[in-house]
């Protein structure tokens, strides 16, 4: 059976889990041997105790144009060095610094909402996380800089990200011209001028391997568009869907208007602690990487012999993992379409039984998790209490499935005032 990543895709993965099971073995038009696995405990062995046995798979051919070879898409040695020296910039110490830029980032999005609630108007909320979460990620990486080099045309060089079609001729040429951008920052940052304040560029420019090497102008280059592009469309999406599904339901709005109230009863009490301690907001925020986890499929290629417990995977055979389809599952997940933040609550019952992995598992696990939950509950502990968001059209949105999972229409709100 054909299995291209496409709008098919999708449908074509649950009729084949419905109809074989949890191990399927596909051979592709071009002969290749495939499989697709939605057994939870291969699934976390391939990505953990066995990562080392597979690269990343089809696919990311696509996204090497966009990243070069930054960490998404390198492998083997040039991955681990770049892991190594980049890790230390995401630690809880560093991402906490960056707190004050999350807060920022919420206040202009409450000085539009006023705005357009005191006018009466709807947002397009798909627009504004979009937005919100570009604008973070793009100031927590190049500080004063976004101000005075990116945003000098007013509108964000980087916006077209967000609606990308890799094959367009103009994003190509956008794409070139952005590089120009940021190898300029970059030439400037080592000359000692720029911005002189603490943020990702800062920690990368910093990175050194074993031998005390730092990254080359076109690494650099490629680790700061794979950071870019890695952290704004995933926070994006969930925030995304967090509203919507919020929405549509009430009983999970007041709930989480009581977790920020009682944590973060003002903007001055925000701090890594009350953040932490909004176990409701997580919940909701996990419960929705469930349904909606933005990387839904990931792909994998063998290069050495793996063997599994019922078969061996020879070398060159692409893998399929599908956060989406696991996380659906209704033998790991009762009630699996039903949104019910309780599911996450704290319980005894181990984590292993319920596969649930929408920033991957093992050495290749997202850098940005724990980022992208402060940049979440930030967010909603700030917004949330002060808007309530009618939806306009209220039926269930369409899915779109590029290289994350979005909604196939933006979806529009009418913010008012609490
Ligand atoms: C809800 C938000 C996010 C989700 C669901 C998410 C999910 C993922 C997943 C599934 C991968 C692994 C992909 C694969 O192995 O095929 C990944 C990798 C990565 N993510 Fe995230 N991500 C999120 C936010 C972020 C943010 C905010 C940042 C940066 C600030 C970030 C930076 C990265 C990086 C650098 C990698 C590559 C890690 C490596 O290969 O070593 N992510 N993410």
């Amino acid at each position: 059976m054909a299995l291209g990543i496409d709008s098919e895709t999708l449908a074509t993965l649950q009729e084949l889990q419905r109809e074989f099971g949890d191990m399927v073995r596909i051979t592709k038009p071009n002969g290749r041997l495939a499989y697709f696995i939605n057994d939870a405990f291969e699934v976390r062995r391939i990505l953990t105790r066995r990562h080392s046995k597979y690269h990343k798979g089809p696919g990311f051919e696509r996204v090497k144009m966009l990243l070069g070879n930054g960490l998404i898409v390198s492998d083997g040695d040039v991955w681990r060095r770049s892991r190594r020296m980049i890790q230390p910039a995401f630690s809880r110490q560093n991402v906490h610094r960056l707190m004050k830029v999350m807060v920022e980032c919420c206040d202009r999005r409450a000085m539009h909402w006023a705005e357009l609630a005191a006018n009466g108007e709807h947002c397009n909320i798909t627009s504004e996380t979009s937005d919100f979460a570009l604008e973070l990620i793009l100031i927590s990486t190049f500080s004063g800089d976004y101000e005075t080099r990116i945003m000098t045309a007013g509108d964000n060089p980087f916006a077209f990200l967000s609606r990308d079609s890799t094959r367009d001729l103009s994003v190509v040429m956008k794409v070139r011209q952005l590089r120009e951008l940021l190898l300029s920052i970059i030439a400037d940052r080592r000359a000692g001028k720029g911005s002189q304040e603490f943020d990702f560029l800062s920690m990368y420019l910093q990175a050194t391997d074993k031998e005390g090497r730092s990254f080359s102008d076109s690494e650099l280059l490629d680790e700061l568009m794979t950071l870019i592009v890695a952290g704004f469309e995933t926070s994006a999406n969930t925030l995304n869907w967090v509203w919507y599904l919020v929405a549509k339901h009430p009983e999970v709005e007041a709930r989480l208007i009581a977790d920020a109230r009682q944590f973060v009863p003002n903007v001055s009490a925000l701090d890594s602690e009350s953040l932490g301690a909004m176990q409701y907001t997580q919940q909701v925020l996990e419960e929705t990487l469930r349904l909606y986890p933005p990387v839904w499929l990931f792909t994998r290629r063998s290069h050495e012999l793996d063997e599994l417990d019922n078969f061996d995977v020879a070398p060159d055979t692409d893998i399929y993992l599908s956060p989406f389809i696991l996380h659906r599952t209704d033998h790991y997940w009762p009630n699996p379409e039903q949104f019910e933040p309780d599911r996450f609550a704290p319980t005894d019952k181990p984590k292993k039984d319920r596969p649930f992995f929408p920033f991957s598992l093992g050495p290749r696990r997202c850098l940005g998790e724990y980022f992208s939950f402060l940049e979440m509950k930030v967010h909603l502990g700030l917004l949330l209490p002060r808007f309530r968001m009618q939806l306009i059209d209220d039926s269930q949105p369409e899915l779109e499935l590029g290289i994350n999972l979005r909604s196939s229409k933006d979806i529009f709100m009418k913010p008012m005032e609490r």
